[in-house]
């Protein structure tokens, strides 16, 4: 089959340049310029790209960013008293903490502690709920950012059969209800898949559309693809490569090479959900700005 590529890098400029359009838009009306603060705790390699690239995406945007930075040996106690006078700063619009933190402080209690209204990871149990129930909601970045792309290449999800793998609070759970909501981008039936799901493969090969968001790089094998399917691949790994400068490449958890030929639409790794990601988090905190 002659395969498509979903390109979030092409479709991320896009809405990258809808959004610094926008933002134009409010400066020359006299408005405020949307911030963004993310907060970073410790040196953890990925965690130091993702944030540099977030902080980025600001500039290119035109929003104001700050970046907070706190060595690993920070207090729960400190960094919650930290997000809380965040939340009370009129002038920041959205406020990030970069996960994982430390083992010594509690994720839960950190996400709790984000205000719900400048919670634009929607990682609040507040907007996790409120997006659960089809209200308006801050939704967090990679689900939206796949519910995009799928929008933007007009792919029908209604009747459609959906098959996630994986069923993290951050990507499979959320994506799963998105697909199955009553909504433009949902009507679909889904199957959320999991590590105890016992014919993985059976189901998946069912599928019209697969969201791969397990985390085990070249999980997904051609043998778990229906001819003429779509594939979505969230897994971001880094893999030796004697083919590139830096001595490794990024791949996927989909064998791309072998799933490829199978499909009609698959995303690439790099450049498909990651860039997508990113501009939905730019797209919450515009939101968050103009509630204002
Ligand atoms: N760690 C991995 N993905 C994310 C994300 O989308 N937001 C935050 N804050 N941390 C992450």
């Amino acid at each position: 089959m002659n395969y498509k590529l979903l390109d979030g890098k092409e479709t991320s400029k896009q809405i990258k340049e809808e959004i610094a359009e926008e933002v134009k838009q409010i400066i020359s009306k006299g408005g405020k310029r949307p911030h963004l603060a993310a907060i970073l705790v410790g040196n953890d390699g990925a965690s130091e790209t993702y944030v540099a690239h977030k902080v980025k995406a600001c500039e290119q945007v035109g929003f104001k960013s700050s970046l907070i930075r706190f060595e690993d040996t920070i207090t729960e106690d400190e960094l919650i008293s930290k997000i809380k006078e965040i939340n009370l700063d009129e002038d920041i619009d959205g406020l990030i903490v970069q996960l994982p933190v430390p083992k010594h402080i509690s994720e839960e209690k950190i996400i709790e502690t984000v205000s719900p209204e400048k919670d634009v990871d929607g990682f609040h149990p507040i907007n996790i709920g409120r997006m659960t129930l089809g209200m308006n909601a801050f939704v967090s970045a990679t689900p939206q950012g796949i519910i995009d792309l799928i929008q933007r290449y007009n792919i029908k999800t209604s009747g459609k059969h959906c098959v996630v793998i994986g069923r993290s609070n951050i990507v499979g759970k959320p994506v799963s209800i998105l697909l199955s909501q009553k909504s433009n981008t949902g009507n679909a039936t889904v199957t959320l898949c999991h590590s105890r799901t016992t014919n993985l493969k059976e189901i998946c090969k069912q599928a019209d559309i697969v969201i791969a968001a397990i985390g085990k790089q070249g999980f997904v094998t051609e043998d778990m693809i229906k001819e003429g399917a779509v594939v979505i691949d969230v897994g971001i790994h880094r893999v030796k490569s004697d083919k590139t400068k830096t001595g490794w490449k990024l791949k996927g958890d989909v064998d791309f090479e072998k799933v490829a030929p199978k499909c009609t639409y698959i995303t690439p790794v790099p450049g498909g959900v990651g860039p997508m990601t990113i501009v939905s988090l730019l797209k919450n905190t515009l939101i968050a700005a103009k509630k204002k």
